[in-house]
């Protein structure tokens, strides 16, 4: 449907957990796995996707928090490709619980994966996340080997902490069909705050002129790509702060405990737990068109928007 701006929103991202088996620094403060916070069952998140397709969203993102912590993750995927209108399934995941489990996930109806990773170096990758760099590298190739393609690499690159491995990352397309996109780092999450951190994407590029540029997939979609010669897969910048792409927005995003979150750069959210609970279709379909039709303009990360939440609760 369109929101009050005129854009068509076609796209959900639905998070289906807060909890994650990691603590990348600039998402979370906490240590270890985060407590359980509310969670939907498989089927309230098929109630909200049937709703969410019936005002026009053809295409669903599962996050988190790190969704493959859903035991019935299976389930939830099913339920969600079982709805004709919803055409692509993709997830974002850390994978370090993806070992032997992208078969199974391909089978249940999800399309492709975007893999987060941020360093090359194992040490760092530990000290930055608190898990294993092997693991990511091995479900890398085990998501190309099940075809979950063209398989995601989302990478936020952190000044003086991975900003030298800028050319290491991108190599990762040279032999293998996949994208790595640099997301420059939001204020979202305590790191982010701290400008001194933030790494322009356009000084990235303007180092690099063997990046060729090459059209968007489809029109506004928030990734510039690039081609590099003799690269089997492509590079891409995400640059919400220098690159503001807000005035075409396509998603809304639902959060693990079924609350609308229409623009991850504010604070909005509309609860869904009464329409939940009424069982009337209707009603969660009047609180989805309602919370979709007040998405506001976009963020104001530039002008000192601070978040309430970190990206692990509003899902990445
Ligand atoms: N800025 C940009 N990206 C972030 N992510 C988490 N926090 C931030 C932030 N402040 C990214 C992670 C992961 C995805 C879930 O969200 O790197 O790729
Ligand atoms: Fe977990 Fe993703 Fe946040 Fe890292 S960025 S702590 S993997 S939710």
């Amino acid at each position: 449907m369109i929101d009050q701006f005129g854009r068509s929103i076609d796209y959900l991202r639905l998070s289906v957990t807060e909890r994650c088996t990691l603590r990348c620094t600039y998402c979370r403060v906490e240590e270890g796995i985060c407590p359980k916070a509310a969670e939907l069952s498989a089927d309230e998140y098929a109630r909200i996707g049937k709703a969410c397709a019936r005002l026009g969203i053809h295409k669903v993102r599962i996050t988190g928090g790190e969704p493959l912590l859903r035991k019935d993750i299976l389930e939830i995927i099913q339920k969600l490709s079982a709805i004709d209108a919803i055409t692509e399934i993709t997830m974002t995941t850390n994978a370090q619980q993806l070992a032997g489990r992208a078969n199974a996930l391909k089978e249940a109806g999800l399309k492709r994966l975007n893999i987060s990773l941020d360093t090359l170096d194992a040490a760092k990758y530990h000290e930055m996340t608190g898990g294993e760099l092997s693991t990511v590298l091995s479900a890398i190739d085990e998501a190309i080997e099940a075809q979950l393609l063209p398989l995601k690499i989302n990478t936020v690159i952190v000044k003086g902490k991975n900003d030298d491995e800028v050319d290491d990352l991108m190599a990762l397309a040279k032999e293998r069909p996949i994208e790595v996109r640099f997301i420059e780092l939001m204020p979202i999450g305590a790191l982010g705050q701290n400008d001194a951190m933030r790494v322009n994407n356009d000084v990235l590029i303007a180092a690099r002129p063997f990046l060729q540029p090459l059209p968007p997939c489809y029109p506004g979609q928030p990734a510039r790509d690039y081609a590099v010669d003799g690269y089997m897969g492509r590079v891409g910048f995400i640059s919400p702060l220098s690159h503001k792409f807000c005035a075409s927005c396509n998603r809304i995003r639902v959060m693990s405990d079924g609350k609308i979150r229409p623009c991850l750069g504010s604070n909005m959210e509309i609860e869904t737990k009464e329409a939940l609970a009424s069982k009337d279709d209707e009603v969660l379909l009047e609180t989805i068109r309602n919370a979709i039709y007040h998405k506001p303009d976009g963020h104001h990360f530039n002008t000192g928007f601070i978040s309430e939440k970190n990206m692990s609760r509003i899902g990445g």
